[in-house]
């Protein structure tokens, strides 16, 4: 019995030390990169980034496929993460380089045994470099490792700081950041919401959009923005917001449904929209908020980002109010072009943007046809 409560305590404890308090992610400043984005908005940039890529391909002479290729994932286990690095691959492939010459490891969420299989690239004198850091903050210390090797390197997914992008920038070296602007992808969810009308959203009839968010991690910029821009929108649409709660779900799905389930037993009714980081974490939310007796749509609204497939099927069955698309095509591609720009002596700039799109009822089938 005793056993029983410590455990209760420690487990709630656990969910308290995890809260963000409403409001709070929006305080930290990141990068702004809103003016640099570069890729286009839908299919069609598949098919223009690798007829670009081909062309790159010739100007490294056709050797891409004797050169070496270090690929450092912050955690296999991340759904999208797992999208990403199957068609960054399938890409290297066909872009010329060798399968047995890509080397793809898991950080297994942990900086240190990151930093040590970077150590271990370095040794082996991989040619390029594509990393997707644990931790964004610790970019500082990985491009000095990996600049004095000699080795070019890009970013994907986890934009490390304005400072630390600068200074590839004012010291010419071979490093870039490829991703989307996530204050796009927060900004199409708050749209989606804000575009059912107040009437609609508002089923207490308080005049505001009650909401709880889920977060991702609070050191990812994603996470930040999403979670910031998606009540800006509706701020913006000149809608009251009324947050009831704020978790981080670390991205994970079990930890979103636990929180969710934590939320609707103490908020009841007055939840109206739950707005998740990521899909992986809407889908736990789907969980808690069927088994709290609630469905989307008619009582409860709920959001997510990536465009998963399973997220999109219950788009399409209007079991999930939205999710916009985090264009893994297009990320993966514009880092395997970037990495044979440097290979070619072509070179880079310094930040590769691409574009979400926002997906509802209307495009979710025509986004799950691409995606499958
Ligand atoms: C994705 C998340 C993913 C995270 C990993 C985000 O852009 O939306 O699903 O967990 O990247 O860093």
């Amino acid at each position: 019995m005793k056993k029983k409560v410590v455990s209760v305590i420690l487990a709630m404890t656990m969910v308290a030390s995890m809260a963000m308090g409403c409001g709070s992610s929006s305080d930290t400043t990141t990068s702004d990169n809103s003016t640099t984005t570069t890729t286009t908005n839908d299919a069609v940039a598949s098919t223009e980034a690798s007829d670009a890529a081909d062309a790159t391909a010739d100007a490294a002479n056709g050797d891409l496929a004797d050169k070496k290729v270090g690929v450092c994932i912050y955690q296999f286990a991340d759904n999208f993460m797992t999208l990403f690095r199957g068609e960054l691959e399938n890409y290297l492939v066909e872009q010329g380089f060798s399968k047995d010459n890509i080397t793809i490891v898991d950080g297994a969420n942990d900086q240190a045994t990151q930093t040590n299989q970077i150590q271990n690239f370095i040794t082996q004198g991989v040619d390029v470099l594509i990393i997707n850091p644990v931790n964004s903050s610790s970019a500082e210390t990985i491009t000095d490792m990996v600049v004095e090797a000699g080795i070019p390197l890009v970013y994907i997914n986890r934009e490390p700081d304005a400072s630390e992008e600068q200074r590839w920038a004012d010291n010419n070296w071979d490093v870039t950041y490829v991703g989307c602007d996530a204050r796009q992808s927060g900004t199409y969810q708050g749209e989606m919401i804000a575009d059912l009308g107040l009437d609609t959203v508002d089923m207490n009839g308080n005049g505001k959009i009650d909401y709880i968010m889920i977060e991702g991690d609070p050191e990812n910029v994603d996470a930040q923005y999403r979670t910031e821009y998606s009540i800006k929108a509706l701020e913006d649409a000149g809608l009251e917001v009324n947050c009831l709660d704020d978790q981080v779900g670390m991205w994970d799905q079990a930890t979103a449904q636990q929180l969710v389930a934590n939320s609707l037993s103490q908020n009841g009714n007055d939840i109206e929209v739950v707005f998740c980081n990521n899909d992986a974490m809407a889908l736990g939310a789907l969980q808690a908020i069927e088994s709290a007796g609630r469905t989307v749509g008619e009582d409860i609204y709920l959001v997510g980002v990536d465009a998963l497939s399973e997220a999109l099927e219950d788009v399409l069955a209007g079991t999930m109010t939205g999710t916009v698309f985090n264009d893994h095509f297009s990320q993966s591609h514009s880092a395997a072009d970037a990495a044979i720009n440097y290979l070619s002596g072509a070179g880079n700039e310094h930040y590769i943007g691409c574009d979400y799109v926002k997906v509802t009822k209307d495009n979710a089938q025509e986004i799950l046809d691409m995606v499958k």
